[in-house]
């Protein structure tokens, strides 16, 4: 599928109505393109299922990375930015269940735990989430509650700074004041973390 991906059951979309055309506009900003590499670090650690869905794709940062590496990948986006499906899909309503295939995402951050709870309520038992996220995701006390429900099998912290650009534009990004970790669920998981150090 990749790029060319022009659907499956994932294919009835919002329609735009006032209300979501309200969100679009309130969440034009919030895009920030994830280092590729980021995706090359994640890769080298944990092994996906065949089919991935990028739901919140962006340009593509990450699902282009995806691609290379041999995944069937489908990429949605509440905004098109020039990559995967054309049409508005907001993830965060849809009514997907069950599905067999993992989701890789750097989510917009205000809505980073919902996208969390929502990947892990739509995709099928045993089946992966890999969130790219700030470091801090790990406090607070809603997400305590979270964690304590759904634990996050492995956490990968990066120790050297990888980077988000703003509107993609990585030139403007020197360096990055921010600490980021690869956040991976196993759907069904109970056990305890594991945090590991990469790059
Ligand atoms: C932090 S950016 C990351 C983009 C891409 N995943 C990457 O890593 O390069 C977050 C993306 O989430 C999208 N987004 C925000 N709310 C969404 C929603 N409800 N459903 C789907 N995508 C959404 C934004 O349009 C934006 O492209």
């Amino acid at each position: 599928m990749g790029k060319d991906w022009t659907g499956n059951a994932k294919s009835i979309y919002t329609t735009l109505g006032a209300s979501s055309h309200a969100l679009t506009e309130r969440q034009a900003d919030d895009y920030y393109a994830t280092e590729p590499k980021a995706v090359e670090i994640l890769l080298e650690n944990e092994k996906f299922a065949p089919q991935v869905w990028e739901c919140a794709c962006g340009e593509g940062h990450i699902a282009k990375v995806l691609v290379k590496h041999g995944y069937d990948v489908s990429a949605t986006d509440l905004i098109y930015r020039g990559y995967g499906e054309k049409e508005s899909y907001d993830f965060l309503t849809c009514d997907e269940q069950n599905i067999e295939e993992d989701i890789i995402t750097n989510p917009p951050y205000k809505y980073a735990q919902e996208f969390v709870e929502k990947a892990l309520e739509v995709i099928a038992n045993g089946h992966k989430v890999a969130m790219f996220l700030k470091l801090q995701f790990l406090e607070g006390k809603s997400r305590k509650s979270m964690f304590a429900k759904f634990p996050p099998k492995t956490i990968y912290v990066s120790s050297s700074r990888l980077k988000c650009a703003i509107n993609g534009d990585f030139e403007k990004v020197t360096s990055s004041a921010v600490a980021y970790a690869w956040f991976v669920w196993v759907k069904g998981f109970t056990g305890n973390p594991i945090i590991k150090w990469v790059n």
